[in-house]
């Protein structure tokens, strides 16, 4: 239940990337032993992800507040049943490691989410260029190679998923892989940092271009790696600032990894200062709306996008906002409607005219970001907002009640 905002002060710590960690967890796969993660994101995913590990043969604790500690026994079985992979799509991302590490995998074909379907034909192509063969029967992927060997394969579109998966199974591959046209999130450059401190090599972190020079099993070993923080969940405290007003820390927010988006707040009246811990941002008087599209990165993020389109709900003016990666992911528009948003969707468009504040009303999370969305809405609306559907903020936020709380926002969990 959240009311209204006026004004927002203190300084909120963001966590550890949840884009970045469940990549991290898979990648144990590769090779046993010991691993730490220091900054992980206390969320559902990391548990969910946590049981299918387990089923695998990779068993995780926390062993505090924002650590874990995962322990590949050696004894693995590459199955992912479909109970476990249905609860959580990052599933895909053990198919790479599996794949390369023990020859086979069986996997439940991973569902859509609500905002659409989310096809995974790039990470088979990529892997079949490798060597693998792949066959799909009653809904699981089968997948084999006796080693896979490096190859030159080029994507359409920077897919994170399919970059992260052709990555990993190169690692242990015979030869060089190279990937053009890679996505260059800062949570890929997470994982090739983790991936060389385990004896990966790597060249052109952080570039279209990869070149993975696979290496024998026994050169790797386990590592200990922190987790990117979420670029994310830092935006979504610079919103709830944006439209309640005030001034925040944002701690542990990196400002190299959200140029774009921060460059956009800009442009809409946040003013955004770094500092030696993170970043502040200022919020005085009515935000400025802009147009705005979704791009890979470094362009602005499809999960930025229910944010903005909040912020743009009660900015001066009509902006438009595109979205290039997930045609359907507007469906939090009609939640938005209800808290009196003067929103239209055609397409991949939305037309948003900002009204001067929402009215709080009942409203449901249809998705992680999209909950996190009606979250910052109801700071913007006027009474009281009651979110249901919130096992699926749960999934990819840590605390983010205590947090907005901590910051002087009335909201609590009941
Ligand atoms: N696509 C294909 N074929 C493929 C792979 C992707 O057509 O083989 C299409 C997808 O259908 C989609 C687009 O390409 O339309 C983007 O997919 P991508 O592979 O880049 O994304 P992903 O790996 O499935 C990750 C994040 C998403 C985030 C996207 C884009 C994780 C676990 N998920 O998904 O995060 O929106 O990248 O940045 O890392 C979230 O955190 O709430 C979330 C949805």
């Amino acid at each position: 239940m959240v009311h209204g905002a006026e004004g927002l002060s203190g300084s909120v710590r963001v966590p550890g990337a949840k884009n970045s960690v469940l990549k991290l967890m898979a990648s144990t796969i590769l090779c046993d032993g010991r691993y730490t993660l220091p900054n992980v994101p206390d969320i559902a995913d990391v548990s969910i992800l946590g049981d299918l590990l387990a089923a695998i043969g990779v068993s995780m604790k926390r062993t505090g507040t924002d650590r874990i500690e995962l322990d590949n026994s050696g004894d693995l079985t590459p199955v992912a049943p479909y109970e476990l992979v249905e609860r959580i799509r990052a599933s895909i991302n053990v198919l790479g490691p599996l794949l390369t590490r023990c020859g086979e995998v069986q996997l439940s074909m991973p569902g859509g989410d609500d905002f659409g379907s989310r096809p995974i034909d790039m990470h088979v192509a990529g892997l079949e260029a490798m060597g693998a063969e792949f066959e799909f029967r009653h809904g699981d992927v089968f997948a084999r190679a006796d080693r896979l060997h490096g190859a030159h394969v080029a994507f359409e579109f920077p897919s994170v998923g399919a970059t992260e998966n052709i990555m990993t199974a190169a690692v242990l591959a015979d030869g060089v892989t190279t990937i053009d046209n890679a996505a260059r999130e800062p949570e890929i450059a997470d994982l090739c940092h983790f991936l060389v401190s385990m004896g990966a090599k790597i060249d052109g972190i952080g570039s279209p271009t990869l070149r993975i020079t696979g290496v024998e099993p026994h050169e790797l070993r386990p590592t200990d790696h922190r987790t990117v923080t979420d670029r994310i969940q830092a935006a979504t405290y610079m919103a709830a600032c944006a439209v309640s007003g005030g001034s925040i820390d944002v701690v542990g927010a990196c400002g190299d990894h959200m140029a774009m988006v921060l460059e956009r707040f800009g442009d809409m009246g946040l003013e955004i200062t770094p500092n030696d811990d993170g970043i502040t941002v200022a919020a005085g008087s009515r935000l400025r709306s802009i147009d705005v599209a979704t791009l890979p990165y470094p362009g602005i993020a499809t999960d930025y996008k229910p944010l903005i389109i909040t912020m743009l709900s009660v900015a001066d003016g009509v902006g438009i906002v595109t979205e290039n990666l997930y045609p359907g992911r507007f469906r939090y528009v009609e939640e938005l409607q209800r808290l009196g948003a003067d929103v239209r969707t055609s397409g991949h468009h939305a037309v948003v005219r900002g009204v001067r504040r929402l009215s709080g009303a009942p409203v449901r999370a249809h998705d992680i970001r999209a909950g996190a969305a009606m979250v910052v809405a109801g700071l913007a609306a006027d009474g009281e907002t009651v979110i249901s559907g919130i096992g699926h903020i749960d999934r990819g936020y840590d605390d983010i009640v205590g947090r907005l709380a901590g910051l002087g926002a009335s909201i609590e969990r009941v």
